[in-house]
């Protein structure tokens, strides 16, 4: 191969060899961007340098005997800061690769890649640019082995019900890839326009809470859950949890938005420094009135997929607004609440961030999960389904909790993108056409790879899991 130099062998899992091979920047393709030679230390002729314009790239021709997942990382120089690049995979969709700031040679992974048999591009696109791109590698990925989740609930007192979700959710992980859809009403247009009906639905506790309550909101979503689970769903809870106190309540800011950080100047960190200030009684008040609906889901014989401080790392939420340490803490207090002072044992903890930073750790989460939306993209999402594994150590089932579009299931496949379930975010994201076309809508929850509800009634009788089971 032109621009190509085989590294070596080495040696994989189930002694199969996986060579690495290295693609020169310079003997790319070259699109607005230069060949540079004063950074001492690249490989080959140069390295590639110049990316300041959008369409700025670099172009890779790569071969591949077979169709096959390859291992994808990045030789770069960064001696203009942190920036991103944009990976594209025969001219289709495109993911963002982190570029921290480095002023030696550096080689970052980037993500998995499945190759076509034959010729192949790789492009290296601008995004932020200002780095400079010595090579590309490519190694084979080796089969992962199976997986080592833990099915048994952190609560040492959990039921039979939360108990049978989790060993459920075991027994079909790798497997089968269970559909979810957020909100009632758009769980019914999936009915009605796709013609199956997903076998999770997404509810949320945000219209319970306190600060809302008192503005004249209300919610019915405990009861469509408890209505769901009597035909045989599986449901799962999120909390967009408006601050107690402090809220904006301004036309820019409305009392609505009360979950967001720019919405409230409620300070998580202060109310967390003792437990017997008033903004922490609070918490504690607002936790107490969301353990109600808990427990009538428990009295209902409803285990709950539960997902409380989502996506904290993202820090647009006031409970992720002050880094980890005060995310975590609350994590702590609300598990502390719910499972030993209200005795609610229908719950499975699902954390929802990726970081390690922000991690509770392995003794006290159930689930770990993410949120994606990249509009368009039915890829895998295999890189962030990737750090999730590594996060827990492959010891945690993982959940897709939030997409824009769904994915095609043939490369979750492909990718061992093994997602428990996903579930598809209310409204447009669903029925507007531009996130989903109803025709993959159709084809995705005909797939044998994803359970629908009518494929998963009876989940709670162990006989049943088993039938998945290898
Ligand atoms: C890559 O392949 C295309 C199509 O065969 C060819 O036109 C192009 O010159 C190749 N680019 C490089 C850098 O080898
Ligand atoms: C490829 O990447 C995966 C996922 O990050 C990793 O587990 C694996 O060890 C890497 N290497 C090979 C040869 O598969
Ligand atoms: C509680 O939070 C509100 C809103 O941010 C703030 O104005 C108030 O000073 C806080 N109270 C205490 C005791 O920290
Ligand atoms: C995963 O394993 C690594 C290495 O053994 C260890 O350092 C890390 O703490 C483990 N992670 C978790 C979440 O237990």
């Amino acid at each position: 191969m032109f621009g190509s130099r085989v590294l070596g062998l080495v040696a994989a899992a189930g002694s199969v060899f996986a060579q690495t091979t290295v693609y020169e920047a310079e003997s790319g393709a070259l699109n607005g961007v230069t060949v540079g030679t004063s950074v001492t230390g690249f490989t080959g002729k140069g390295y590639v340098e110049g990316f300041d314009t959008a369409t700025d790239s670099i172009t890779f021709n790569i071969s591949s005997m077979t169709s096959q997942l390859y291992n994808l990382s990045i030789v770069y120089n960064g001696p203009n800061g942190d920036k991103y690049t944009t990976v594209v995979l025969n001219g289709v969709g495109g993911s963002q690769i982190s570029l921290p700031a480095t002023t030696t040679w550096t080689t970052v992974p980037a993500g998995q890649v499945l190759l076509n048999a034959g010729a192949n591009t790789i492009q290296i696109q601008n995004n932020w640019g200002w780095y400079l791109i010595d090579a590309i590698k490519v190694t084979p990925a080796a089969k992962r082995g199976a997986h080592k989740v833990t099915t048994t609930p952190i609560n040492k007192n959990a039921n039979s019900d939360a108990k049978a979700l989790l060993k459920y959710l075991g027994s079909i992980y790798g497997k089968k890839m269970l559909s979810g859809q957020h909100d009632q009403t758009s769980l019914d247009w999936v009915t009605q326009n796709v013609g199956k009906t997903p076998a999770v639905l997404g509810v949320d506790f945000m219209d319970y809470t306190e600060s809302r309550k008192s503005r004249g909101a209300s919610s019915t979503d405990t009861d469509k859950a408890i209505a769901f689970a009597k035909k045989g769903g599986i449901v799962t809870f999120q909390w967009h949890w408006g601050a107690p106190v402090g809220l904006y309540d301004t036309a820019e800011h409305p009392w609505y938005k009360g979950f967001y950080t720019d919405a409230t100047d409620f300070n998580i960190e202060t109310a967390l420094k003792d437990t017997t200030n008033a903004n922490y009684t609070l918490l504690i008040k607002d936790i107490d009135t969301i353990a109600v609906e808990l427990k009538k889901l428990q009295s209902a014989g409803v285990p709950v997929i539960w997902r409380p401080l989502h996506e904290a790392e993202g820090a647009w939420f006031w409970w992720g607004a002050k880094g980890p340490e005060p995310a975590k803490k609350l994590w702590n207090i609300l598990y502390d609440r719910l499972t030993n002072h209200h005795k609610l044992n229908n719950l499975i903890w699902q954390w929802n961030s990726v970081a390690a930073a922000w991690y509770p750790g392995n003794a006290k989460v159930d689930m770990v999960s993410a949120d994606t939306y990249s509009q368009g993209d039915h890829g895998p999402i295999s890189a962030t389904y990737n750090n999730l594994l590594a996060l827990t150590n492959d010891t945690k089932i993982i959940a897709a909790a939030e997409i824009g579009s769904v994915m095609e299931p043939d490369q979750l496949k492909a990718y061992q993108a093994d997602w428990v379930y996903f579930a598809v975010w209310s409204g447009e994201y669903i029925s507007g056409g531009s996130w989903n076309s109803l025709d993959l809508l159709k084809r995705v929850y005909a797939s044998d790879y994803v359970l629908t509800l009518d494929e998963i009634q009876g989940w709670k009788k162990t006989k049943t899991a088993r039938s998945w089971e290898a």
